[in-house]
């Protein structure tokens, strides 16, 4: 490959992508070699009868097998973008995805963010929902757990590269088990896929995500009938948790909210029109 133009490197890696079975291959090979001679789009667009230097086309190579290979794209080049930042992203972390930055939008609309509010992120993964919040929220202070200590690490390097360590604490523990109350906002986006159909799902997801972040028990609720019934001692007064949920889960997740007392502020939908997010109050509460 070393010597052949970016557009012939282009098209070389849009082939090879597509007997791999991807679908935009064209659009992933232009990403690939960008990345790999560390350009950006504008740049192969107007130069692509430049050269690709040796150095270029061995990345080029070991980036093009691993994706192939079919490791989600955002693993292959180490990040994903996610509400105003990059996150770092490995396979020992969900790859950050577009619909839940719904629930940064969501929190940033309902809590006051002059506020020195005190965030909790349940299952925080790269760290993409709490770090979001935080940065957008000046006086706030943030606690993100994970049951994962290479998630956790994962998470970590994206807090420094923010520069919120002096706000923020990484925790290691089984949900909630270690923790009391008074958090102003609670965020999560639990494990939710029925575990029967995560090995019908792309290969991106199914062999090369992490099953901790993916599998949700039977019907994929199982995360959320062990952390509402705890919202009763994590929330402050007037405070509120937004969770994320699959497709369909919403009107089960209401009625598990309405059982144990717990107020239904909004359900969101996604930009695909999909029920995404439930907004809950403090049980009995009021809401904000
Ligand atoms: C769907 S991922 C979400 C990651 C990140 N918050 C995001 O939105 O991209 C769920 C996360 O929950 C974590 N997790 C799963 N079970 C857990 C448990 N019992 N206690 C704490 N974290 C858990 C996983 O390791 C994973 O990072």
């Amino acid at each position: 490959m070393s010597g052949q133009s970016l557009n012939a490197a282009v098209a070389d890696a849009a082939a090879r992508l597509g007997r791999a079975g991807i679908e935009d291959c064209r659009a992933e090979a232009r990403l690939l070699v960008c990345e790999a001679v560390g350009i950006d789009r504008s740049v192969l667009l107007g130069h692509g009868e430049r050269p690709l230097d040796r150095a270029a086309a061995e990345r080029l190579h070991t980036m093009l097998e691993a994706r192939c290979r079919r490791l989600p794209m955002a693993q292959v080049i180490g990040r994903r973008g996610f509400w105003e930042h990059d996150f770092a992203v490995t396979a020992d972390t969900l790859t950050p995805r577009p619909e839940t930055e719904l629930l940064v939008e969501a929190a940033l609309a309902r809590a006051d963010g002059a506020r020195a509010l005190r965030l909790l992120d349940l299952g925080t993964g790269t760290g993409c929902l709490l770090l979001s919040l935080l940065d957008a929220w000046p006086h706030a202070w943030g606690l993100g757990i994970d049951r994962s200590a290479a998630a956790l690490a994962v998470a970590a390097e994206n807090m420094d590269r923010l520069g919120l360590r002096a706000r923020c604490a990484l925790v290691q523990a089984n949900w909630c088990d270690p923790l009391g109350g008074d958090f102003d906002v609670v965020v999560s986006n639990p494990p939710y896929i029925p575990a029967a159909e995560i090995d019908g799902l792309a290969p991106e997801v199914s062999e090369h995500e992490p099953r901790l972040a993916l599998d949700g028990g039977v019907d994929g609720l199982d995360p959320y009938r062990l952390l509402f019934p705890r919202l009763a001692t994590l929330l402050a007064p007037g405070g509120i948790a937004l969770f994320e949920h699959g497709a369909g889960q919403g009107a089960a997740l209401a009625e598990l909210s309405r059982a144990l007392g717990i107020v239904v502020l909004a359900r969101l939908h996604d930009l695909a029109g999909h029920d995404r997010c439930i907004v809950l109050g403090a049980p009995h509460g009021d809401s904000l």
